[in-house]
């Protein structure tokens, strides 16, 4: 069976096309086209021009994807997300549903993200479905960050969030106070990666309380905080491309290169230390990483090195870098096993929802 997935939840208009035999599958065709261009002159992802710009996007993206090839199955991300953005993927894929009278399957985008870890090589001939279970998934992206107990496919139970911004917003908010282009995750990463852990203290919120959740609102303001009461030294990069004012009398001997290390060990103690003290509570076999923000090296390491640490019998599950970000292929992987209990959505009754929450 052939499977078309459409993603448009927030800045990127994604469509892939997946062949699925028993519990493997081959991706046959796949397209993002990125919103980044557009939405780094606004220094964020506006809704309205998010909207507009996957409206032009889809029907190319999804024609390139097919190729002339009908589909016998749609998966569509319908939710969580930007509303305006969403409606445009789930239009699309309901139109095509009753124009070729095909079942449409509503994904929810952190599933996608969930089974992104399929794919932890690009390009392979096959990949399959062979999650072990009870697995803990951490979810970190632009939108999201959720620690999840999945006990089975389909069969979640959300026992963390954020109860203010995401992880991914922390490092582009962050990102944004020094000057740095929209998405700022990956240039922190960047400038981290040669810098000192421990050059500066942050705050890590939430780490020690008796939940899963967690909160990073106050992590992005003590590093606007320390940016206003320090000064950084040496720096690689252009001062132009700074506010006014924040580099201009050195005073200390902190790069930036240690303040994004600085800030991204905060980031990575919270994030850890979370998922170990659900792996102590609910026992998995496997622990997932996805989302964007699982790009980051250092996050990638930390987690690997502290799950060998806890228990070598765990199997530590992180995408490659081309599917933390989003795209279709891990909305497609996510559909697979939907298909297979027949749990499809007629197109009369399917709706784009910006809040829908898997485990709640
Ligand atoms: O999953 P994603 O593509 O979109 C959402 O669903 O939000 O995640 C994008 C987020 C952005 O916030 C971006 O800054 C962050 O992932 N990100 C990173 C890195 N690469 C992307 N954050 C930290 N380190 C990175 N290397
Ligand atoms: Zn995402």
């Amino acid at each position: 069976m052939k499977i078309l997935a459409i993603e448009s939840s927030c800045d990127d208009t994604a469509a892939s096309l997946i062949e699925v035999q028993g519990d493997t599958f081959k991706i046959l065709a796949e397209k993002t086209a990125s919103q980044i261009d557009i939405h780094k002159i606004y220094g964020g992802v506006i809704p309205e021009v998010a909207a507009r710009a996957h409206a032009e996007k889809i029907l190319p993206v999804i024609e390139e994807v097919l190729a002339g090839t009908k589909p016998d199955y749609i998966a569509v991300t319908s939710s969580p997300g930007l509303l305006t953005a969403l409606l445009v993927g789930v239009e699309a894929a309901k139109t095509l549903s009753y124009l070729w009278n095909i079942p449409l399957v509503s994904i929810n985008h952190i599933e996608g993200h969930i089974f992104s870890t399929l794919l932890a090589e690009k390009d392979r001939s096959e990949y399959k479905l062979d999650f072990e279970f009870p697995a803990i998934c951490l979810v970190v992206s632009g939108g999201h960050t959720e620690l999840i107990f999945m006990k089975d496919y389909g069969d979640y139970l959300r026992i963390g969030k954020t109860v203010d911004d995401a992880a991914g917003e922390c490092f582009d908010k962050t990102a944004k106070i020094l000057g740095l282009e929209y998405p700022g995750g990956p240039k922190i990463s960047k400038f981290a990666a040669t810098g000192n852990p421990r050059a500066i203290n942050f705050p890590r919120p939430m780490i020690h309380d008796n939940t899963f959740n967690f909160s990073f609102a106050g992590l992005k303001t003590a590093a606007l905080y320390w940016l206003r009461d320090n000064q950084l030294s040496a720096m690689n990069i252009l001062p132009a491309t700074f506010p006014a004012g924040v580099f201009a009398q050195p005073q200390n001997s902190i790069t930036i290169d240690d303040f994004c290390a600085s800030f991204e060990e905060a980031v990575n103690d919270v994030l850890v230390t979370k998922t170990l003290k659900a792996c102590e509570k609910y026992h998995p076999k496997t622990v997932i990483l996805g989302g964007g923000v699982s790009a980051s090296r250092s996050l990638r390491a930390r987690l690997i090195a502290e799950m060998q640490h806890y228990d070598q019998n765990i199997l530590v599950r992180i995408p490659d870098i081309k599917y933390g970000m989003d795209n279709a292929t891990m909305i497609a992987a996510a559909a697979i096993h939907r298909i297979q209990k027949q749990d499809f959505t007629p197109w009369q009754s399917l709706a784009a929802d910006p809040n829908w929450h898997i485990g709640e």
